[in-house]
């Protein structure tokens, strides 16, 4: 059977989704304070210019699975599941601008004060981290005097569509994001996606909200990437759709999951060299390519920050466990561990280095001569001894992952400080960034308990 869903925002996400789930057999009842495109919705035409919606409308509307209504109280009272799609644009500034969102909440809110029953409220606007846990929660708590979790359950569960081909993608996401803190209840409001052919993810609404941004971000930088490596290759005279073509042909490493995993910064001896020629040659070509260019300094801060969380610890005898570019080779040529390294003896650490792989005798030709230029006398502080590195050790730092990992873990004594260069973390001696408009959803919660 069909379920009741109320959709506040009949813009171009409000709208599709209106169309398409009054098509898979739910009542929808479609809410903005715009007269204009209440008056659509109720003649079953579409609010927003996109193919296929007037025709989904006009015949859900047929059928009697479509309403329309400015007043919230209204299209909550009748429905078991308010979804919010409304605008969340850019202020001046660049800040993300809540009012839209805040809005809504304290609409619902306040109409849930008078309903009886669980109601589900699904946030689809897009929202930075830490929205949902600390503004959306609080404000429908605040405004229904109502419990989350026990008398209404939040959900962020973000929109994949786009504009021109948004019906289709509406009923082809890659995947759905359900994140919720109240899972007791959720086997309801997935009714809703019981047709969707892609994975459904169950997640906290903070994970949620970021994979969104994730998207966006990847998709921005692919197409521009794409845009940069085309005016390269025009005025190289190189044929960009033929080098593309045969670049996206590469499932392996370029088209895949290959290099997406968050930790340390890239290495080894093609990576830097290659784009250090490749921007030199754009120069030379006085050709703006700031993307490519943006990429060692990105590459460098994250070194940067690794020095800095070591740093951060106050404690300066420091073991350092893996030491080449990655796992399973001696290269150490612009290993980012060989920058680490000498960046911590600048700062006055005592440092002593394992690597399985790392034997000074055993280093020949260009690594050889890569480390005499940068620290030529890593040979006293290299160990093959692990143990032996370990026992001086107050901060162990964790550079090169793998199997050696749960030793590790097991033999760090508890006075011991582990940084696992593999595991981004924020540096402990400096405030961490507070969520836009609020705290996070541990925070929040504690002071709304009391
Ligand atoms: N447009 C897209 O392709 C797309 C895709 C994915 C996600 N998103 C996200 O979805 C959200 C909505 O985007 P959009 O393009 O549909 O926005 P939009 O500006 O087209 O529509 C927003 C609608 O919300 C209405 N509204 C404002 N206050 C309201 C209230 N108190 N109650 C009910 N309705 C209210 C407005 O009148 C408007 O009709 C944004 O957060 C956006 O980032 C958009």
């Amino acid at each position: 059977m069909g379920l009741s869903v109320s959709i506040f925002g009949l813009g171009y996400v409000g709208a599709v989704t209106t169309a398409c789930l009054a098509s898979k057999g739910h009542t929808v009842w479609g809410v903005d304070p715009n007269s204009i495109k209440v008056a659509a919705l109720e003649n079953g035409r579409t609010p927003i210019a996109e193919a296929e919606v007037e025709d989904l409308l006009s015949r859900a509307k047929a059928m009697g699975r479509v309403f329309a209504t400015s007043n919230p109280q209204e299209a909550v009272a009748n429905t078991e599941i308010s979804i919010i799609s409304v605008g969340t644009p850019n202020l001046r500034n660049g800040r993300l601008d809540l009012t839209h969102v805040q809005d809504v909440c304290q609409q619902i809110g306040t109409a849930l004060r008078y309903k009886p029953g669980y109601h589900w409220v699904v946030l689809r606007s897009t929202v930075l981290p830490g929205t949902t846990d600390a503004v959306i929660t609080p404000l429908l708590e605040d405004s229904s005097g109502k419990c989350a979790g026990v008398d209404f359950g939040v959900c962020f569960n973000p929109e994949f569509l786009r504009e021109g081909t948004a019906v289709h993608d509406f009923f082809h996401p890659p995947f759905t994001i359900i994140g919720t803190h109240h899972p007791e209840h959720v086997a309801r409001l997935k009714e809703i996606y019981a047709w969707v052919p892609g994975a459904m993810f169950d997640t906290t609404p903070a994970n949620a909200e970021m994979v969104k941004y994730a998207c966006n971000a990847y998709h921005a930088l692919k197409v521009t990437f794409a845009n940069e490596i085309g005016v390269l290759c025009g005025t190289l005279g190189v044929d960009s759709k033929v080098v593309m073509e045969i670049f996206k042909s590469d499932t392996h490493l370029n088209i895949s999951g290959a290099y997406l995993n968050p930790g340390f910064a890239f290495g080894g001896s093609c990576l830097a060299k290659d784009l250090r020629a490749l921007n030199y040659r754009a120069g030379e070509l006085d050709l703006e390519l700031p993307l490519l260019r943006a990429i060692l300094p990105s590459n460098a801060g994250h070194i940067d920050r690794g020095v800095a969380r070591v740093l951060a610890t106050g404690k300066r005898d420091v073991a350092v466990i893996g030491l080449s570019f990655k796992m399973g080779t001696d290269d150490l040529r612009e290993s980012p561990m060989v920058h680490l390294v000498k960046s911590l003896l600048g700062e006055g650490c005592r440092i002593r280095i394992w690597d399985k792989d790392v034997a000074l005798g055993r280093l020949i030709g260009s690594n050889r001569a890569f480390i005499q230029e940068f620290i030529p006398h890593i040979g006293s502080l290299l160990s093959d001894d692990m143990d032996e590195v370990l026992s001086s050790a107050q901060v162990v730092v964790l550079g090169t992952n793998g199997p050696v990992r749960e030793k590790l873990l097991a033999s760090l004594r508890p006075d011991q400080v582990l940084v696992d260069l593999n595991t981004p973390e924020p540096i402990k001696s400096q405030p961490q960034a507070a969520v836009q408009d609020g705290g996070t959803w541990e925070d929040s919660r504690a002071a709304r308990l009391g």
